[in-house]
């Protein structure tokens, strides 16, 4: 079957989590938990479909207010495909993106009043669910927090991929900054020193010896007396 993620067709099965499928898929949804239900990242709005998927799991109920619920609010990593037929979805920031771009200031303003009342209502319920699968063991804090470092790094190369897509015109001042920050770790790199290990070398001390260690690129012509 074929669903729609920020109207990207997408190659799903019945039993996919909507977030595999995403990332299957490179789509613009984030996954900082690593899937654990807790960072809402992947916080999607499903538009079309919902009677195609699994029943809000607990972590969902704990995170998300009835208000958000109602329009079409669901965690991407906890949602699974249980039956055939037409599914559309946006990302939370393809959401947002769009009213942005629309330069809709009421819809900007209900999106933050429904996200504030969100956080304020939900807060408690989201916190206790947190501590306690943690207390049961089914969250590893260790094993969370790789994740989350990982959904870090993924999350920083979505939001420059999406800045460049909004805002193409922006995509060659961001690749100067990208060079220049090669040119630094370049430049870096060769301050090291590879005959002393690593050190560095410092002009006018005597901290690297690798001047003297250096093999000359002339040898001494040496000459002989009959
Ligand atoms: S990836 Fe963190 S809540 Fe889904």
């Amino acid at each position: 079957m074929i669903i729609f993620i920020n109207d990207k067709p997408c190659e799903a099965q019945v039993g996919d989590k909507l977030l595999q499928v995403a990332q299957d898929h490179q789509c613009h949804i984030g996954y900082i938990c690593g899937g654990n239900g807790f960072c809402q990242s992947c916080f999607v709005y499903v538009k079309e479909g919902a009677e195609c998927l699994s029943a809000p799991s607990a972590p969902e109920k704990a995170f998300i207010s009835d208000k958000l619920f109602n329009e079409g609010g669901r965690l991407a990593c906890q949602s699974t495909i249980v039956k055939e037929g037409t599914i559309r979805l946006l990302s939370r920031a393809e959401y947002l993106r769009r009213i942005v771009l629309g330069l809709n200031v009421p819809g900007f303003i209900t999106y933050a009043q429904t996200i504030g009342y969100n956080v304020i209502t939900k807060l408690p319920d989201g916190s206790s669910n947190l501590i306690g699968r943690v207390k049961s063991g089914e969250v590893n804090p260790a094993d969370s927090l790789a994740k989350i470092g990982q959904g870090l790094a993924h999350a920083s190369l979505f939001v420059v991929s999406s800045f460049t897509e909004t805002f193409p015109f922006m995509r060659a001042p961001l690749a100067l900054v990208g060079d220049g920050a090669k040119n630094v770790a370049a430049t870096a790199s060769n301050l090291l020193c590879t005959v002393s290990g690593g050190r560095l070398h410092l002009p006018g001390t005597a901290s690297c010896c690798c001047e003297t260690k250096k093999t000359p690129l002339i040898e001494p012509v040496k000459i002989l007396r009959e």
